[in-house]
């Protein structure tokens, strides 16, 4: 059985103990599914040993986000995971944010726009978060997934630009059979709704047929007019970025991203794919 840890002396203790071998981290807020799973097994590829983080980061949810209803679901979690994983680290949140704690990393480039406009304070949350627990592991590789791709961008950069040693991975989103990507939100969703969530990869797809025909303004704008057809309740964006920078691009000259945002009911789902 996995190791469980709460502070951050015993999880390094625990990795300590672990060495030389090599340490993967998958950095989670918990209520754990398969899209998770399979983070875990594509660490595992790289590293002997991985180490999971299970944290519910409260500073980034924007004061009127799901930070209360975010579910948390320990033993369940723990269950899902078996033996994948060597150490659980899940801390309290005054373990990550003693009194007085006054330290907030801000990375610019990938985090400009995007998930920013709709949510401002998201980024600087995460990229706080993730640089504490990558310091405090200091693992050899750590693994996020692509269905949050802005964000793994954004950590990417955050391990370049202050130098961690560790190699930020991203993996492949897993989809339910009708192609929804998965993620702990979609519990939030109605039976009605969940029909209507299934929409957004098929019409992102239909975005990229449409964008290989040239004009991707109108490919992006197609996009917008049927997810609200769908029954998506507001969008908050579907754009084709370049791939590596997400900067706006006009032409499909390089690998280049579709990224949307919607919201149907009280949730907000994110999705993007591949161009090219
Ligand atoms: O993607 C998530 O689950 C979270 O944003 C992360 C990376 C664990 C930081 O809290």
């Amino acid at each position: 059985m996995p190791q469980l840890v709460s502070t951050v002396t015993d999880l390094r203790r625990a990795i300590a103990a672990l060495k030389p071998a090599r340490i993967a981290m998958v950095p989670t807020m918990g209520a754990l599914h398969a899209g998770h799973v399979s983070l875990v097994a594509e660490a595992k590829k790289h590293a002997d040993h991985v180490v999971v983080s299970i944290f519910v980061n409260p500073t980034q949810f924007a004061p009127h986000e799901d930070f209360d209803a975010y579910p948390r679901t320990l033993e369940s979690d723990l269950a899902r995971l078996g033996d994948a994983a060597a150490i659980i680290f899940a801390p309290t949140a005054r373990e990550m944010y003693p009194d007085g704690h006054a330290t907030t990393i801000t990375v610019k480039g990938p985090s400009h726009g995007l998930e920013t406009d709709f949510r401002p304070q998201f980024f600087s949350g995460v990229a706080t978060v993730v640089a504490k627990i990558l310091i405090a592991a200091s693992p050899d590789v750590a693994v996020f997934g692509e269905k949050d791709y802005q964000q793994l961008l954004v950590v990417q950069r955050l391990a370049r630009d202050l130098a961690l040693p560790t190699s930020v991975l991203g993996a492949p989103t897993l989809r339910e059979a009708d192609g929804l990507a998965m993620s702990s939100r979609n519990a939030y969703l109605s039976p009605t709704e969940r029909g209507v969530a299934a929409k957004l990869n098929l019409i992102l797809k239909d975005v990229i047929a449409a964008a290989q025909k040239g004009d991707l303004r109108a490919a992006e704008t197609a996009g917008i007019d049927a997810l609200y057809k769908a029954g998506f309740e507001h969008v908050d964006y579907v754009a084709i970025r370049d791939a590596a920078t997400l900067d706006h691009i006009i032409a499909l000259e390089h690998p280049a991203r579709v990224l949307a945002a919607a919201k149907i009911g009280k949730t907000r789902l994110i999705d993007n794919m591949a161009i090219g």
